[in-house]
């Protein structure tokens, strides 16, 4: 069985989503990756944070896009969390990239730019993985199949998923238009059929976000290549019931 555990915004359930603290944690329960999301501050710098906004997991409001780096590294991202993690900052990408390129984890960078077209982020996120030479440990995703594609024209070499949260119409269709070379989906909108078609197409099939034991170990059963999970350690455990 091949199925691949992503730590999804590293292990969120137990620490504050995309900070170093939720990542060590990730890595030291045994997960075999982790997932972040990226999107650009005002100085153009690639900043790990899932939403547009900064309200939710930080105490700053307002857009991440109308920030430079040096003050959104001023906030506190841990403390909407718990005490616990209060001064946890966000991080950069190139602090995220420096610190995987120290493990042996794969990683997938899901570029944020569905709703806000982010000039440039492929060739800016692309510039820092190859700088660090982690093309071999890395999946771009995206909601946005058009980035997907400019991507795909950025490098050829590096694994790029396309993301949905409903079962593609033409499944076919969307890999032709977007390039892409794998498929990451929710895990309500995945079926048989779809897996069928993504075997025929030899694409690898990940699916978000599952934490329940009931899912994970269909995940397991279906053989799929990758799960997003928020509790890392919950899907380790299940996975080693389901394989002895
Ligand atoms: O990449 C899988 C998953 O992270 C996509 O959804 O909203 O959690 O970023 P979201
Ligand atoms: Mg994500």
């Amino acid at each position: 069985m091949k199925t691949f555990i992503f730590a999804h915004r590293g292990a969120s359930r137990l620490a504050p989503e995309n900070t170093m603290a939720a990542f060590i944690l990730a890595q030291k329960m045994g997960a075999d990756g982790v997932e972040t999301d990226v999107q650009l501050t005002k100085d153009h710098i690639p900043v790990l944070i899932h939403d547009e906004t900064l309200h939710r997991t930080t105490d700053g409001t307002g857009y991440v896009k109308d920030y430079t780096f040096e003050e959104l590294k001023r906030l506190d991202a841990g403390s909407w969390f718990s005490e616990k993690y209060k001064g946890e900052q966000l991080l950069s990408l190139e602090e995220f990239l420096q610190w995987i390129a120290s493990t042996n984890l794969v990683m997938n960078i899901e570029l944020k730019n569905n709703l806000i077209d982010y000039k440039d982020i492929e060739q800016k996120v692309f510039n820092l993985i190859t700088h660090y030479k982690l093309e071999h440990r890395t999946i771009i995703s995206s909601f946005n199949p058009k980035s997907i594609r400019r991507f795909r024209r950025i490098s050829k070499e590096i694994e790029c998923a396309c993301l949905t949260s409903r079962r593609p119409k033409d499944l076919q269709q969307l890999i032709q238009d977007s390039k892409a070379n794998a498929l990451h989906i929710k895990y309500t909108a995945l079926t048989k059929g779809l897996l069928k078609e993504a075997d025929r197409l030899q694409l690898p099939v990940r699916t978000y976000t599952i934490n329940r034991p009931s899912r994970l170990m269909r995940s397991y059963k279906l053989n799929l290549d990758g799960i997003f999970t928020d509790v890392p350690h919950s899907a380790i455990e299940y996975k080693e019931l389901y394989l002895h």
